[in-house]
């Protein structure tokens, strides 16, 4: 079967301040009754795969299996990061572990732990191919149409067809400034990444070795002295601390000549992003979603989450106001993506 690697060690901190460093994103039910990393999990317990790699760092150690329990999934390992270092670093240490137990043909769905996806046919299908191109060496990345000059994805050139609807890439261009951005979507023939990858373990670690030799040299001793705790596998502290914080999309996509891209029609969202979120909620007629306790007049296309306090608001438009217990975010929609960068500033304060 092909085996899930589901990475869920981000701190989603365009999230903030629901998302926080102890409690990030994808373990919280932010659009749904349960988490985006539990429907994750859920997503790939039928028979075309085997157990799930979780990786995800030793802080999120106990919500992660917790979680993995109520949706009823035993995973192979949960391989525990004792500090980020970022994509690269994390798909390959799944990878060595996946390698060493199901061998170096296993094929690897890689999956972030933080997206709303629709499995319909059309989703299976892209898997299926996904899986048969990842088998025969190349790294495969699912690619969706874009919609809007978005700065916080990877965009895709799709380069010339091949079988089965399986693309080459002309050019990966990871997380563009709006300017480029904007050029991309004029010109017409991007994708953009959905952050979802099918790898061919031996083949993907392969290119790692080429193209990112540090981190696949961390990695490796990082996990051949990985020490058994519980249900967790954890990783060797001093080499994983010294591989360079590159995510797989810089390090690997960018520069390898392997990859390849499905394009998709299935609905997929990326709740990167407080926009996100809204954009995928169900919305009353004014456009608006609220979660928790929110009175609002006169006010459209806005997101209210609370935890607690009561929020009101009146004659306002297109806002995001987020009120957790002990830090309250209001912003304009159309600035979701900033609140990355604020969070930088604030860090120390928050
Ligand atoms: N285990 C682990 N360790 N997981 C991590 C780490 C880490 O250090 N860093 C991030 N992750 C997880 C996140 O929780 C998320 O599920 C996934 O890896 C991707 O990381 P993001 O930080 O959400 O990446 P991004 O959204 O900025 O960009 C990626 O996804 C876009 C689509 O959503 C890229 O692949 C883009 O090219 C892509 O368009
Ligand atoms: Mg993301």
């Amino acid at each position: 079967g092909i085996v899930p690697i589901i990475l869920a060690g981000g701190q989603g901190t365009r999230l903030w301040p629901l998302s926080r460093a102890a409690r990030p994103k994808q373990f919280l039910p932010l659009v749904g009754p349960t988490s985006p990393y539990r429907q994750t999990l859920e997503r790939v317990s039928g028979p075309a795969y085997t157990a799930p790699v979780i990786v995800t760092n030793t802080e999120y150690r106990f919500i992660a299996a917790e979680q993995a329990e109520e949706a009823g999934v035993t995973p192979a390992t949960i391989l525990l990061e004792p500090v980020m270092r970022n994509t690269t670093a994390a798909i390959a240490a799944a990878a060595l572990f996946a390698r060493e137990r199901f061998g170096a043909e296993a094929v690897l769905h890689v999956l972030p732990s933080d997206h709303a996806v629709e499995t319909d046919e059309g989703y299976w299908d892209a898997v299926d191919r996904a899986a048969r191109a990842a088998a025969s060496g190349r790294l495969v990345t699912f690619g969706i149409t874009p919609t809007a000059p978005e700065t916080g994805y990877g965009y895709i050139s799709l380069g010339p067809e091949g079988t089965e609807g399986v693309h080459g890439v002309a050019r990966f261009v990871e997380k563009p400034d709006v300017v480029r951005a904007e050029e991309m979507l004029a010109e017409g023939g991007f994708l953009w990444n959905s952050g979802m990858f099918m790898l061919g373990a031996g083949h993907f670690l392969a290119e790692c070795a080429a193209l990112a030799p540090e981190i696949l040299a961390g990695a490796e001793k990082a996990v051949a002295e990985a020490r058994a705790d519980l249900d967790f596998l954890r990783l060797a502290e001093a080499p994983f601390a010294s591989v360079p914080s590159v995510s797989v999309d810089y390090a690997i996509f960018e520069k390898t000549e392997k990859a390849a891209v499905i394009p998709v029609g299935f609905f997929w969202s990326d709740l990167g992003s407080w926009d996100a979120v809204w954009k995928v909620s169900d919305k009353d007629a004014a456009g608006n979603v609220t979660h928790g306790p929110a009175t609002l007049s006169g006010t459209q296309r806005s997101l209210v989450v609370s935890e607690k306090a009561h929020v009101a608001i009146d004659g306002l438009e297109d806002l995001t106001v987020i009120a957790s217990e002990d830090a309250i975010y209001i912003g304009r929609m159309q600035d979701a993506q900033k609140v990355g960068q604020m969070v930088k500033t604030l860090r120390g304060h928050a």
